[in-house]
């Protein structure tokens, strides 16, 4: 497959007809409460608008994340020496930079392989990266990454698989087990999975502080919540109002997650092509993503599930966020 911008980009997840997508979504719009997949946050609109969130002052894990990169980066890639980096979700590589710059210094990088679901952004951000780093092979796959993943034959170990930003806490238990489990099953002795996570609340890090991060007062992330009706819109010929709904993201601290959600703002019918109706009421939710935060008990159980042990866990001063370097188990 060839984009608009002439890379060349793979798609590895078996393709679903669109008639077959339609029918997973309007399903979600079906059930007892509504709710539409994450992955159609992130049309080029979206992953721009997920950028700007990832600059706001409220929004603490980039930033944090980045801090921590920065700080452990150079002597963890030292260490290990991987030779690929695959990094899952990885939007405009921003962070990637920062691993990739430790293994050129280490003497060690060879590939790096960004899979990401939205295929232009992909394709812009792999134009940049070659010219940045022309010693490094770069092979981009577009996959959305809760499908089965073909992670590139071929590629030198260690490699090491980073998901960053999060996005784990993005998926329900089912998933993030399943894709857990797919990333175990796929590391050889010596790769390494790098994880990066938001942190519950604790000691030092209030509920207010996590959902600052969702409702920032600009209006940046019901910006970017709402974009979610746009896409589907566009995509399935739907005819949702993005001005009948609002954003809300609540901590659940039972589940230990943010809750994000678009509550119709009236009683509404949206039509789908095929004749297909959804009837909301007045303050109905529709639930667009969970934000599930993590401590070292939540991950330990995870990982043990899925094949993982973890060999090295760093948290910035004021217990936000979590990188965490795990291999497979033995
Ligand atoms: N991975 C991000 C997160 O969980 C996604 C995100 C940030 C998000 N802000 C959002 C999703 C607001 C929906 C609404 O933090």
């Amino acid at each position: 497959m060839t984009d608009d911008t002439g890379t060349n980009v793979t798609t590895s997840n078996d393709e679903r007809t669109h008639a077959e997508e339609l029918a997973i979504v309007l399903n979600g719009l079906r059930r007892p409460v509504k709710r539409i997949a994450t992955k159609y946050h992130y049309d080029e609109h979206g992953s721009r608008l997920f950028e700007q969130i990832t600059e706001l002052d409220e929004y603490y894990l980039t930033r944090t994340e980045r801090a921590l990169l920065e700080r452990w980066m150079p002597a963890w890639v030292a260490d290990l020496e991987p030779r690929t980096l695959v990094e899952l979700g990885a939007g405009s590589a921003e962070k990637s930079r920062i691993i990739l710059d430790a293994m050129v210094s280490a003497g060690c990088g060879e590939a790096y392989v960004p899979v990401d679901v939205s295929a232009d952004f992909l394709g812009k951000t792999t134009d940049t990266l070659r010219a940045e780093y022309p010693g490094l092979e770069i092979v981009p796959e577009v996959a959305d990454i809760k499908e089965p993943l073909d992670l590139v034959i071929g590629l030198p170990h260690p490699r090491w698989v980073a998901f960053l930003g999060s996005t784990l806490g993005n998926f329900d238990g089912v998933e993030a087990s399943r894709l857990l489990g797919r990333i175990a099953a796929r590391l050889h002795d010596g790769d390494r999975f790098l994880l990066g996570v938001d942190l519950r609340p604790g000691p030092k890090k209030s509920i207010e502080r996590v959902e600052a991060a969702y409702n920032d007062p600009k209006g940046v992330t019901q910006r970017f919540s709402l974009n979610i009706l746009a896409v589907v819109n566009h995509e399935f010929g739907s005819d949702f109002d993005l001005d009948r709904f609002v954003h809300r993201s609540r901590y659940n601290v039972a589940e230990g997650r943010i809750e994000t959600e678009l509550v119709s703002l009236t009683n509404q019918v949206v039509h789908f092509p095929g004749d297909h109706r959804i009837v909301l009421q007045k303050g109905e939710p529709i639930r667009t993503e969970i934000s599930s935060k993590y401590d070292r008990t939540t991950i330990d159980g995870l990982f043990e599930g899925a094949g993982l042990v973890v060999d090295r866990w760093i948290e910035d001063d004021e217990g936000l966020y979590a990188l965490v370097l795990s291999g497979p188990a033995a």
